[in-house]
C-alpha cells in the first residue's frame, strides 16, 4: 500500500496520511508519477482532556471498580441463588444495598451499571448516579448488547451493540455516565480462530472510538475465558495474540490511549487444568504479557475476576503489585466482590447493614491488594469459594 510508508500521526488533533491522487489505480505508472501527500484531518474527540481526567481518577491509588452491570438475565441468576425472584423491585433492592454502602468511595473509584440501574433511584427517590457522585465514585455503563454465535467460526461468539451506539452513549453521558464497558470473549478450547480474535479486536476498537467521541472512557475487555484444561503457557500465547490485535485496531481507529482503561483476564491455567498456579506465577505470567503488549500511555489495568474466589482474586492482584508497574494495576470485579455480600443479604432488609459491611471488607481487601499490602489472614471460608461457571455470559 503506497500510503503506509507515509503514515504519520500528528499530535492530538489530526492524522496525515500520504495518499495517491484520486482516480489512479495503485501501482500504475501514472499513479506512481502523481503520488503525493494529501492531508486527511481526523477530528479528535472534543472530550479528550475530560477523558484523560476521568481515566486518571478511576485509576487512583488504592481504588478500583465495582462491577454490577449484570444484564437482567444474569442478575436473575444471582438473585435465584438466594431464592429471590428476578423482579425489578428485587434488582433495585440489591443494587441499592451495594450503591448506598457508606464509605464505599474510599476503596471504589468507579461502578459499572446496567442500563436499568443508570436510570433507577433508591426507594426514597435518590438517583443511583447521585449516590455514587456523593462518594466520589464515577458512574459507568455497560453498552454491549451481549454475545451471539459467530458464523464461520469454531463455535465461537461475537459481541453485538455497535448499531446506535453513538446516540445511546450520548444519552448515557447526559444521564451521568462517564465511562463505558464492552465485554467480548475469546475461548481457548474453541481455538480461538483467527476470525474470532479479529472480530473481537475490531469490535472493541470501534466501540472504544465511539465511546470517546461521546465523552465516555471505554473499558476494553476481551475476556479470555477460564474454561479449558490447557496450561498457563497456552493462556499466555493466546493473551499475547489477542492484545496485539486489540492494540493494532485501537490505533487504527485513532483511539486516545491515555483515555482508555483495560479489563483483562489474568493469565492462569485453564479452570480444568490438573494443577492450579500460585499467585506469584499468575502475577509473573500476567505482567509479562502486559509488559509485552500494553503501552505505558494506558493509565489503568482493571482486572476481571472471571470466577476466581474472592480471596484468590485479591491474592493475585496483590502479587501483581509487589513492585512498581507502568500502569495502575487494580480490579474491576463483579463476582469476586459480590459473592459474600449476596450470601449475607439473603434478601432480608435486616441483613442489609451486615451485607454492606461484607462489601466494605472485600473492597478494602482489594484496595490493599492494589497497594501490594494485602494479607489473607483471617479471611472467611465463604470468601475462599469461587463462582466459576463454564461458558459464563454476562
Ligand atoms: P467478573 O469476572 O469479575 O465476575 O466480572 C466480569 C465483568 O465483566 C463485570 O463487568
Amino acid at each position: 500500500m503506497a500510503s503506509a510508508s507515509f503514515a504519520k500521526l500528528n499530535a492530538a488533533s489530526s492524522a496525515w496520511i500520504g495518499q495517491q491522487s484520486f482516480g489512479q489505480r495503485p501501482g500504475s505508472s501514472s499513479a506512481r508519477l502523481t503520488t503525493r501527500r494529501v492531508s486527511l484531518p481526523i477530528r479528535a474527540s472534543s472530550y479528550k482532556d475530560e477523558l484523560v481526567q476521568t481515566a486518571k481518577s478511576i485509576a487512583s491509588p488504592g481504588r478500583g471498580i465495582l462491577a454490577i452491570d449484570e444484564s437482567n438475565a444474569t442478575c436473575g441468576k444471582r438473585l435465584a441463588s438466594i431464592g429471590l425472584d428476578n423482579t425489578e423491585v428485587n434488582r433495585q433492592a440489591y443494587r441499592q444495598l451495594l450503591l448506598t454502602t457508606p464509605g464505599l468511595g474510599e476503596y471504589i473509584s468507579g461502578a459499572i451499571l446496567f442500563e436499568e440501574t443508570l436510570y433507577q433511584s433508591t426507594t426514597d427517590g435518590k438517583k443511583f448516579v447521585d449516590c455514587l457522585r456523593n462518594e466520589n465514585i464515577v458512574p459507568g455503563i455497560k453498552v454491549d448488547k451481549g454475545l451471539v454465535p459467530l458464523p464461520g467460526s469454531n463455535n465461537e461468539s461475537w459481541c453485538q451493540g455497535l448499531d446506535g451506539l453513538a446516540s445511546r452513549s450520548a444519552e448515557y453521558y447526559k444521564q451521568g455516565a462517564r465511562f463505558a464497558k464492552w465485554r467480548t470473549v475469546v475461548s481457548i478450547p474453541c481455538g480461538p480462530s483467527a476470525l474470532a480474535v479479529k472480530e473481537a479486536a475490531w469490535g472493541l476498537a470501534r466501540y472504544a472510538a465511539i465511546s470517546q467521541d461521546n465523552g465516555l472512557v471505554p473499558i476494553v475487555e476481551p475476556e479470555i475465558l477460564l474454561d479449558g484444561d490447557h496450561g498457563i503457557e497456552r493462556t499466555l500465547e493466546v493473551a499475547e495474540k489477542v492484545w496485539s490485535e486489540v492494540f493494532y485496531y485501537l490505533a487504527e481507529n485513532n483511539v486516545v490511549f491515555e483515555g482508555i482503561l483495560l479489563k483483562p483476564s489474568m493469565v492462569t491455567p485453564g479452570a480444568e487444568h490438573k494443577a492450579k498456579a500460585p499467585p506469584e506465577i499468575i502475577a509473573k505470567y500476567t505482567l509479562t504479557m502486559l509488559k509485552r503488549r500494553v503501552p505505558p500511555a494506558v493509565p489503568g489495568i482493571m482486572f476481571l475476576s472471571g470466577g476466581q474466589s474472592e480471596v484468590e482474586a485479591t491474592l493475585n492482584l496483590n502479587a501483581m503489585n509487589q513492585s512498581p508497574n507502568p500502569w495502575h494495576v487494580s480490579f474491576s470485579y463483579a463476582r469476586a466482590l459480590q459473592n459474600t455480600v449476596l450470601k449475607t443479604w439473603q434478601g432480608h432488609p435486616e441483613n442489609v447493614e451486615a451485607a454492606q459491611k461484607a462489601l466494605l471488607v472485600r473492597a478494602k481487601a482489594n484496595s490493599l491488594a492494589q497497594l501490594g499490602k494485602y494479607s489473607a489472614e483471617g479471611e472467611s471460608e465463604e470468601a475462599k469459594k469461587g463462582m466459576f461457571v463454564k461458558g459464563y455470559t454476562y
